[in-house]
C-alpha cells in the first residue's frame, strides 16, 4: 500500500513537518511511503482554454496542452493508493498553487467526464480512451496549516479538489495558530492519528470512510453553506445539496430532501447530470457562435479596447 504526502507550504516548514508526522505514522502501519514538495515542482494556471475537454469528448484522450509538472504529479498521484495534504491558509483559505492544482483537476479529471470520454473513445475508430488509472479508487486526508485563527474556508477547498477525482476524503483537519508546529505535541499526535487513519483506509479502501470531524452538511461534513435569496434554502458549497438550516436541540442542523441525494456533485450520478447540463450548454453556444447576431456582438467587445501589458 502506497502513501504519498504532498505538501504546500514553504520547504522544511510547518507543511512539511506535519505532512512527514502523517507519513512516519502510516510508514509504522507498513505502508510504502513518499514526499513530494509542490514547490519542487513547475505547476502553471488553468488557463480555461478547454482543449482538455474537447480532447476527452472527442475521443482523443483528454491530453492538457500546458507543459509543465503537472502530469508528473498526476502520475504520482495514480500511483498512491492514499494521499495526504498539507496545506498553508491563505486568506481564510487554501494557497493558491492547492488551488491551482484543483483546477488543474478539473473537468479533465472528472472520473464522471473519464467515463463518459471513454465510452466515446471506443465508439470512434482509433480513438483513444483517457488513463483509466483515474478510476481507480484511492483514498486522501487533508490537513490545513494556520498562523492564526482565520481558517474558515479552507475545508471547503479540500473538499472540492476531493470532488472531481472522486477521492474518498478520510479526514480533513485544520490547525490554528500553528507557526511553530514541530514544538506542539497535541498537533503532532493528531497529525500521526490521522497517517494511522490513512493507512487504514488505504489498506481497504473499498470499506473505507470519513472518520473525521462530523461538519454540518451530512452528506458531505463540509461547514460552509450558500445562503440563498429567499433565505429559506442553504446550499451546501461543497457537494451542492439544496436544503435547510434549522436551530435543532440547540444546534445547527442541515438536511435535505434524500431523494436529491443524487444530486450531489461528488457521487457518479451528481456528476452525469452535471455532463448533461454542460453538454446542453456548449451545444447551445456552438450553434449560436454560427450565428450572424452573435458574430456582431462579440466584434463590438473585441474592437472597443485591447488590453494592456507591461513591456518586457
Ligand atoms: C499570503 C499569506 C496569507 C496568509 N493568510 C493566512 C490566513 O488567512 N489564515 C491563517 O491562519 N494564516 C495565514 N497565513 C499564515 C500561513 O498559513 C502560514 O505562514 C503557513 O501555514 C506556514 O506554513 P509553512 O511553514 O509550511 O510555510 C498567511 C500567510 C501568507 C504568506
Amino acid at each position: 500500500m502506497k502513501i504519498l504526502g504532498i505538501s504546500c507550504g514553504t520547504k522544511n516548514g510547518n507543511n512539511d513537518a506535519i505532512c512527514k508526522e502523517v507519513l512516519m505514522a502510516a510508514a509504522e502501519q507498513g505502508a510504502e511511503v513518499s514526499f513530494i514538495n509542490v514547490w519542487d515542482l513547475n505547476i502553471q494556471h488553468c488557463t480555461g482554454c478547454t482543449a482538455c475537454v474537447m480532447s476527452l469528448m472527442s475521443g482523443k484522450g483528454g491530453k492538457c496542452v500546458i507543459k509543465d509538472d503537472f502530469d508528473w504529479l498526476r502520475d504520482k498521484i495514480f500511483e498512491a493508493d492514499g494521499l495526504i495534504w498539507a496545506v498553508p491558509i491563505f486568506e481564510k483559505g487554501a494557497a493558491g498553487i492547492f488551488r491551482t492544482i484543483t483546477d488543474r483537476f478539473g473537468p479533465r479529471n472528472d472520473v464522471g467526464m473519464n467515463i463518459i470520454g471513454t465510452q466515446i473513445a471506443e465508439q470512434i475508430p482509433g480513438g483513444v480512451a483517457p488513463d483509466q488509472r483515474l478510476m481507480k479508487p484511492r483514498v486522501a486526508s487533508f490537513i490545513g496549516v494556520g498562523g492564526s485563527d482565520w481558517s474558515t474556508r479552507i475545508q471547503c477547498d479540500f473538499l472540492n479538489l476531493a470532488l472531481t477525482p472522486m477521492f474518498k476524503v478520510i479526514e480533513t483537519e485544520v490547525f490554528s495558530w500553528s507557526k511553530c508546529i514541530v514544538m506542539e505535541d497535541e498537533k503532532i499526535a493528531r497529525a500521526h492519528e490521522i497517517g494511522v487513519n490513512l493507512a487504514k483506509a488505504a489498506g481497504d479502501i473499498e470499506n473505507a470512510s470519513y472518520v473525521g470531524d462530523p461538519g454540518i452538511c451530512p452528506h458531505c461534513h463540509c461547514r460552509n453553506f450558500f445562503l440563498a435569496d429567499d433565505a429559506t434554502q442553504a446550499i451546501c458549497c461543497a457537494c451542492g445539496l439544496v436544503g435547510e438550516i434549522k436551530v435543532i436541540d440547540g444546534k445547527l442542523r442541515f438536511s435535505f430532501d434524500p431523494g436529491t441525494e443524487h444530486h450531489a456533485h461528488d457521487t457518479l450520478s451528481g456528476k452525469f447530470i452535471h455532463c448533461d447540463d454542460i453538454k446542453e450548454n456548449e451545444g447551445k453556444l456552438m450553434e449560436l457562435k454560427k450565428t450572424d447576431e452573435f458574430k456582431a456582438r462579440k466584434a463590438k467587445y473585441n474592437e472597443f479596447i485591447t488590453g494592456m501589458k507591461p513591456e518586457r
